[in-house]
């Protein structure tokens, strides 16, 4: 159907789990089904289709999956409406068919390089409903793509940016480095490098659109070269954002510590627009785990690569990814975990119980050995450990004043702002909603847990 051709607009509904790049999915998906004349619908009580984009990097991500189809199928038997439920995302990519043979309500299955064809399979998914009854399923043989596609174009200007200050600007898709734990290289593909041309394209849009972040979006983004300008590594591409007027920040996920060239800390420390944040995976502190990860860099590659950065930008704010419980992991082990978070002082971790993940190295030759009691006893005392840390960072930054940009009104408090500064710590302060897309000068006056508060200092103009 046409945009425009029914006085009442199917309604769809996307559910999203898993990572920034699936968060991006979902803005593609939602841009494509209003090209084809759905509107969003208000709660997915409401929708015509419900969309789950899925991941799969962890078992109890997987498990979102299971347990939102069966609510879906309790929703639908209690009323007796039934959307139609497409899933989409890691998941699908991983399970495909088999998805099928749940039990559970499943339509439409789009694997992750795939997402172009979801509208044309929802289209016909549809047509198979019966007049007389066209809240049931169609067929209990889902309408399938999950073939690997390999094509990385994308529409321009169809995502649905759903953040009115910051866009991500996927710059490569897939990974090729296979780290034992990690299913992402099977769920996303083979490496594919997004052409320059493509992705300032996409840039520009952001900035036509109103956005003022850029967040440039790859499983190791650092590892960029554009296929249409071999010149063109991470560092330049970086130069060839900046260069876009009206980019007023970049910001940049995941980079890999073994790519991380002096170009690039250079890039960072030079570009002013280049957010002075750099998340930066670790895993563990032990070398010996580290090297049964496949991370292919040691605890010492990465201090001195830490150090480095450190020296370059006296004031870089780092964040990290860390697993416990990897198979081997003795106490030993995890004490270097404990003592690299404390060398290095990261402004906020995410951690992880290790979680055995289909088709990886690890999976088929790793025991899962670290018993799960004792993997929550190390997460808790990394986070612990981290809470400790990211408060005195949060406290040292009283009195000082930094550049925030307005992204929302504060969930807390109707009159004030939140934004966040150039080292992606969060500050809430009084102000109105007209501030909201603004760089701003703040005086920060407390300390919390996770954010910090303050007063904007010059009446902006
Ligand atoms: N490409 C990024 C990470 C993508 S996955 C990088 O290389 O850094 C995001 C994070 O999930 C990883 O950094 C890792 O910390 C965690 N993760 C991945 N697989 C996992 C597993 N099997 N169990 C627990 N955590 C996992
Ligand atoms: Fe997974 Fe490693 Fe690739 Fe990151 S670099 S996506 S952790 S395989
Ligand atoms: Fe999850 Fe897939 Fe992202 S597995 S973390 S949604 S790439």
């Amino acid at each position: 159907m046409a945009k425009g051709e029914s006085p009442v607009a199917r309604k769809y509904h996307i559910e999203t789990f898993g990572c920034q790049m699936n968060y991006h999915d979902t803005e593609r998906m939602a841009g494509l089904l209003e090209e084809s004349g759905y509107a969003p619908a208000a709660s997915p009580a409401d929708a015509d289709v419900v969309v789950i984009n899925t991941c799969s990097v962890r078992e109890k991500a997987e498990d979102k999956l299971y347990h939102r189809l069966d609510e879906l199928d309790f929703h639908a038997r209690e009323t007796g409406r039934r959307p139609l439920v497409a899933v989409t995302g890691c998941v699908a990519q991983q399970e495909g068919e088999k998805l099928a043979t749940l039990g559970r309500p499943v339509d439409v299955i789009v694997g992750t390089q795939s997402v172009k064809r979801l509208p044309a399979l929802i289209e016909q998914a549809r047509v198979g409903l019966t007049p007389t009854n066209n809240q049931q399923p169609a067929t209990s043989n889902p309408l399938i793509d999950i073939d690997l596609h390999q094509d990385v174009s994308f529409p321009l200007g169809v995502a649905r940016h759903a953040d009115p200050v910051r866009a991500w600007v996927t710059i490569i898709e897939g990974c090729n480095d296979y780290c034992s734990y990690c299913v992402v290289p099977y769920t996303r593909g083979h490496e594919r490098m997004r052409r320059a041309a493509d992705i300032l394209a996409d840039v520009r849009h952001a900035v036509d659109s109103g956005r003022v972040e850029i967040q440039l979006l790859g499983q190791i983004v650092n590892h960029y070269v554009a296929p249409d300008d071999p010149a063109c590594d991470f560092a330049a591409l970086l130069e060839k954002v900046a260069a876009v007027p009206g980019v007023q920040r970049i910001r940049f996920a995941s980079p890999h510590p073994r790519h991380t060239s002096e170009r690039i800390i250079a890039a960072v420390r030079d570009i002013p627009q280049v957010c002075k944040h750099v998340h930066l995976p670790v895993q563990s502190g032990s070398t010996r785990i580290l090297s049964a990860m496949r991370r292919r860099h040691t605890r010492e590659q990465y201090l001195d690569l830490v150090n480095r950065l450190r020296e370059a930008i006296p004031n870089i704010a780092l964040s990290t990814d860390m697993i416990v419980g990897f198979p081997g992991e003795t106490r030993e082990d995890f004490e270097q975990t404990l003592s690299l978070l404390e060398a290095v002082r990261y402004h906020s971790i995410f951690s992880f119980k290790y979680s055995v993940r289909p088709n990886t190295l690890a999976s088929k030759r790793m025991p899962d050995d670290v018993p799960e009691a004792e993997k929550t006893t190390r997460i808790m005392e990394l986070q612990a450990a981290q809470r400790d840390i990211q408060l005195a960072l949060l406290q040292s930054a009283v009195g000082s004043v930094e550049e925030v940009l307005a992204d929302s009104v504060s969930r807390r408090r109707a009159s004030e702002v939140s934004g966040r500064t150039s080292g992606n710590t969060i500050v809430n302060f009084p102000g109105g909603p007209e501030l909201i897309g603004r760089l701003l000068p703040v005086r920060v006056t407390d300390a919390g847990p996770h954010s910090l508060r303050g007063e904007l200092l010059a009446a902006a103009g």
